[in-house]
């Protein structure tokens, strides 16, 4: 059927949408024609020139610039009709370090609080702020990108996996809350997928370490076997889960999580 999603139009707000799996939403989206607001730190060059991308700086765990995104987008659109809580960051700690106590890689308060606020503050402020305006239209879609560790737990990762879980508690809360107003709320929880710009030498480092393995055991690991479709997942997978979840087709789906793992169950 042609335009079976029928995003067209579509004010469509992307946390995160610079890299990785963001950017693979960003694409989807205006591929399918929706108008969307890209909230980063930082813009991505492939969608400065864009007239379907609208690049808003914005720091998610900022109140300042959550409230300041939320007002240029409705002065320019006059209305929300999706956003996607993706920005977020990882950082591999050992809750005790037995080798090296209070090494780099035991988790400190102030890794905690880093990851507290981006990961799950973030999510609340922008879902906050869009709500209001959900609420009051009866119409709109919250994604919320969780990972495979907040539903199984993960070695070496346990303050992500905490921010992890905690969206998957909102995913449920907020749906309850909101499904009376015509607002639905999703969660995606990807497992292991192609490489990010998340996956960077330090995080490799500090998850080795966490797992007392090599870098090398570590992506042996990551292999095919522990995976029973037999591969890493495409961010572009994920993006068309995303894709379809925001649209009409999905509109009896609300306050569930998703697991997009190629049958992987283990973080
Ligand atoms: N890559 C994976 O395998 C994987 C698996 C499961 C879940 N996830 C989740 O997917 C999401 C995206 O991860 P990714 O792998 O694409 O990472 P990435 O590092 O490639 O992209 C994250 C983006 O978020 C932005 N960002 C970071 N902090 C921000 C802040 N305070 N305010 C605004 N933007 C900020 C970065 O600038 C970047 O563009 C994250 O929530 C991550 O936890 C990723």
């Amino acid at each position: 059927m042609k335009n079976w999603l029928n995003l067209d139009n579509k004010v469509i707000i992307v946390t995160g949408g610079a890299s990785g799996i963001g950017k693979a939403i960003v694409d989807e989206l205006i591929a399918q024609q929706a108008h969307v607001i890209l909230a980063d730190l930082q813009n991505n060059t492939d969608f400065s020139q864009h007239h379907q991308v609208t690049f808003i700086k914005t720091n998610v765990s900022n109140k300042h610039d959550i409230d300041q995104l939320i007002t240029t987008v409705l002065d320019k659109f006059g209305h929300i009709d999706a956003i996607v809580n993706n920005a977020g960051i990882n950082l591999p700690r050992l809750l005790v370090d037995s080798k090296t106590p209070q090494s780099q890689y035991e988790l400190s308060e102030a890794d905690f609080d880093r990851l507290v606020n981006i990961n799950q503050k973030g999510a609340f402020l922008l879902t906050q702020a869009a709500a209001r305006n959900m609420v009051a239209n009866q119409h709109g879609v919250i994604i919320n990108i969780s990972s495979e560790s907040g539903l199984e737990g993960s070695e070496g990762q346990s303050a992500y996996a905490a921010t992890k879980a905690a969206i998957n508690s909102f995913t449920r809360s907020w749906a309850k809350e909101l499904g009376k107003f015509n607002v639905r709320v999703v969660g995606v929880a990807p497992g292991i997928l192609e490489t990010t710009g998340l996956r960077t030498p330090a995080y490799e480092d500090a998850l080795a370490y966490t797992r007392n393995k090599t870098v090398d055991q570590l992506r042996a690991d990551y292999g095919k076997s522990a995976i029973p479709i037999g591969r890493d997942g495409k961010l572009s997978e994920v993006a068309d889960l995303v894709a379809f979840l925001i649209s009409d087709r999905a509109s009896y789906i609300t306050g569930v999580t998703y697991n997009i793992s190629g049958g992987k169950s283990r973080g």
